[in-house]
C-alpha cells in the first residue's frame, strides 16, 4: 500500500511540499485547507503535473479531515505566516488555537500517525500537537533544525567556495532567534570549520544563520520561506517512510536529555518509520551548553505563553 501523507495547511509550505512528494514519488498527499478551492486548485495543479513527472502518487485537496483517515503521516503547517517585523512567538497565540483545533481532528481519524509540526512557533506547536493528539512522543517531531542547518550549510559553502554537498553543518535549540548553530560541528569534507574560518568570520555567519527565515521575510515583505522548509519536511519524510533512520537535527520531546525536561527542542535524532528512534546525546561545551539552555528557556517562555493563551479560550 501507498503511504499516505496529510497536509494541514495548503498555503505556500504546504503547496511546495505536496509538489516535492508528488515528484517523489513518496506517497499520495491530501491536502488539507479552511480554504476549499486554495487546496483544491493547488491538489489539481499539481495532478497535472504528474504526468510529466512520470509519478503515480496523487494529490487531492479538501476541507474534510474525513478525508485525511488513516494517514501514515501528518504535516502540520496551519496556521498564520510571519509577516516583516513579526518574530515566531508573535504568532504564538493565533496559530495556538487553528494548530490545536486541526491536530484534534487529524488525530481522531489517524490514530496511527506520525506527527511532522511546521507550524511557528514550532517548538511550542510541537508540544501543542503531543499534548492535544496524546500520541506518544516518539511519533511527534517538529521541523527546524535541518532548514536551520540547511541555512548554515549554505553560508559556510559560499564563503568556502565549494559546493554545499561538501558542507556538513548542525544547529540545535528551538526554531528561534536563539537558535543554536554549532560550529564545532560543521565541516567542510570533514574539516571543522573552527579550523578554516577566522573567528569573526564563523560569527557573522552563525548570525546570519539565526536570521536566516527573518532576512527572507523581510524581502518578501508578506509571508515567509517556503522552498527549503518544504525541502527539510521532504528529508524527514524520506527517512520515515523508506524508514532510512537518518541522523537529522529536529525538534523531539526531551525528558532529561542535554539536562532539559518536558520540553521540545532541537536535538539530533535518529528518525525511521516509527518515528524518534533514539535522541543523540552529543558531549557539548560550556559555551554550546550555556547556549542550548538559553535557547531552551526561551522555548519555555514561549509554551507559557501558550499555556495562557489556552486557558483564556
Ligand atoms: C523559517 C520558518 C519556516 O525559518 O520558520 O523560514
Amino acid at each position: 500500500m501507498k503511504t499516505k501523507i496529510t497536509i494541514l495547511g495548503a498555503g505556500n509550505i504546504g503547496g511546495s511540499l505536496a509538489h516535492l512528494i508528488v515528484q517523489a514519488e513518496l506517497g499520495d498527499v491530501v491536502l488539507l485547507d479552511i480554504e476549499e478551492g486554495v487546496a483544491k486548485g493547488k491538489a489539481l495543479d499539481i495532478s497535472q503535473a504528474a504526468p510529466l513527472w512520470i509519478s503515480s502518487s496523487s494529490v487531492t485537496g479538501s476541507s474534510d479531515f474525513g478525508s485525511t483517515a488513516h494517514s501514515d503521516i501528518i504535516v502540520v503547517t496551519c496556521g498564520y505566516p510571519r509577516r516583516s517585523g513579526m518574530s515566531r512567538d508573535d504568532l504564538l497565540i493565533a496559530n495556538t488555537s487553528v494548530v490545536s483545533n486541526a491536530v484534534r481532528k487529524a488525530a481522531a481519524f489517524s490514530p496511527d500517525a506520525l506527527f511532522i509540526v511546521v507550524t511557528n512557533p514550532m517548538d511550542a506547536m510541537a508540544q501543542l500537537t503531543m499534548e492535544v493528539s496524546g500520541f506518544e512522543p516518539r511519533r511527534v517531531v517538529g521541523m527546524g533544525g535541518i532548514l536551520d542547518s540547511a541555512r548554515f550549510r549554505t553560508f559556510v559553502a559560499w564563503e568556502a567556495g565549494v559546493s554545499p554537498r561538501d558542507v556538513e553543518a548542525l544547529v540545535m535549540g528551538g526554531h528561534g532567534d536563539l537558535m543554536v548553530p554549532m560550529p564545532r560541528f560543521t565541516t567542510v569534507k570533514g574539516m571543522p570549520v573552527t579550523e578554516l574560518f577566522a573567528k569573526e568570520k564563523i560569527e557573522a555567519i552563525v548570525q546570519r544563520t539565526r536570521q536566516g527565515g527573518a532576512e527572507i521575510v523581510d524581502l518578501l515583505k508578506s509571508g515567509s520561506a517556503y522552498y527549503a522548509p518544504a525541502a527539510a519536511i521532504l528529508h524527514m519524510i524520506r527517512s520515515i517512510v523508506s524508514d532510512e533512520k537518518r541522523l537529522l537535527p529536529c525538534s523531539a520531546y526531551l525528558k532529561g536529555e542535554y539536562g532539559a525536561y518536558d520540553v521540545y527542542t532541537g536535538v539530533p535524532i535518529i528518525l525511521g518509520n516509527e518515528g524518534i528512534d533514539k535522541i543523540i546525546e552529543i558531549r557539548l561545551n560550556e559555551q554550546e551548553r550555556a547556549d542550548f539552555i538559553k535557547s531552551v528557556d526561551a522555548v519555555k517562555a514561549s509554551v507559557a505563553m501558550m499555556r495562557k493563551a489556552i486557558s483564556k479560550v
